[in-house]
């Protein structure tokens, strides 16, 4: 089974982010790619409070021999420059939700790494099969789909696409386990397991405010009191980001061909509006001034 030390990370928003950190808190050496600077500095900030925070309150002690602040950061190597890819034993991309473009990163990946190296994907609901026909490499493409925020989330639901190997799984199931991780297996069909089923819901709650049913509060407060869910849908969809939340019914709509997963219009608008949640200050709340937007 091939040894991972070094972990190439593409895309350093939220997920890509928090990847990373897992890695580099394991002791694994990490290049966190992202083509914008400023997410990468952005990354590193976060990171660095990250670990301090979780240092501060004990919960790296035992989990890593190694996990002061700066060891952690010494590891995590940030970069512009695709090329530093080439030494990385496994690359997690986590960029955009988009088919076409993750296809051209995996096209571009596929000739900058080194033939051993599986590229792993934390998409939330687009085809391994397709992006690793993007490839010359398919059995070594797969799903590594953590949950947001990776470094507090327990669950990693892997995905094989049709070509995948059982080696492939094998050491992307172990590195996810080394983690801390609880995995999943999911078949290659849209959405996989989790958004198959969170994302019709958070759909279906923007429906509801969309068709003046109820308030956003009383929404939130109806599945958090009434399912004891620990977020609210719209509140879930802010802190997902919109825009992901989007995309994701995109496929699931075209890839199960049924009008159920029609995106709602209300998220069309405020995706269209630039309103994507926690990480633009403003979604379906407004986090950046104490009173909210003029309701829909
Ligand atoms: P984000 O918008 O926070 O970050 C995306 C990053 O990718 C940005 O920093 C952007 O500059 C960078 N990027 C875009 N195109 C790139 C390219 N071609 N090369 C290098 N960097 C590029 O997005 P987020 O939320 O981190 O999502 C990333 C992926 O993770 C998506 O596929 C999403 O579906 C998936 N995901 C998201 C979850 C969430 O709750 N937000 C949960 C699980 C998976």
């Amino acid at each position: 089974m091939a040894d991972i030390k070094v972990v190439g990370v593409v895309g350093s928003g939220q997920m890509g982010s928090g990847i990373a950190q897992l890695a580099a808190v394991d002791g694994l050496r990490v290049w966190l790619f992202d083509t914008d600077p400023i997410a990468l500095s952005r990354a590193t900030n976060s990171i660095s409070n990250s670990v301090h925070r979780l240092i501060a309150k004990g919960h790296l002690t035992q989990a890593s021999n190694s996990v002061e602040n700066g060891e952690v950061l010494q590891r995590l190597h940030c970069t512009t420059n695709m090329e530093d890819l080439s030494e990385a034993d496994i690359v997690i991309e986590a960029i955009v939700e988009s088919e076409d473009v993750k296809k051209k990163l995996f096209q571009d990946l596929d000739k900058i790494t080194k033939r051993s190296a599986i590229l792993a994907s934390n998409t939330s609901s687009i085809s391994i099969t397709r992006l690793a026909s993007a490839t010359t490499r398919p059995c070594q493409v797969i799903g590594m789909h953590f949950m947001n925020p990776p470094p507090i989330m327990k669950l990693v639901e892997i995905v094989r696409g049709a070509d995948t190997s059982d080696e492939t799984f094998n050491v992307t199931k172990a590195l996810a386990e080394r983690f801390g991780k609880k995995v999943i297996c999911s078949q290659d069909y849209s959405g996989f397991i989790v958004n198959r089923i969170l994302m019709p819901m958070i759909n279906e709650a923007f429906s509801t405010l969309y068709t003046g049913v109820a308030t956003k509060e009383d929404i939130d407060t109806g599945m958090k009191l009434g399912t004891n869910h620990p977020m609210g849908p719209l509140e879930l969809a802010d802190f997902i980001g919109l825009d992901v939340c989007l995309s994701i019914m995109r496929v699931l709509h075209a890839g199960l061909g049924d009008s159920k997963y029609a995106p709602c219009p209300l998220l069309v608008q405020y995706v269209d509006a630039g309103r994507l949640g926690r990480k633009r200050g403003i979604g379906v709340y407004n986090y950046a001034k104490a009173t909210e937007l003029a309701k829909p």
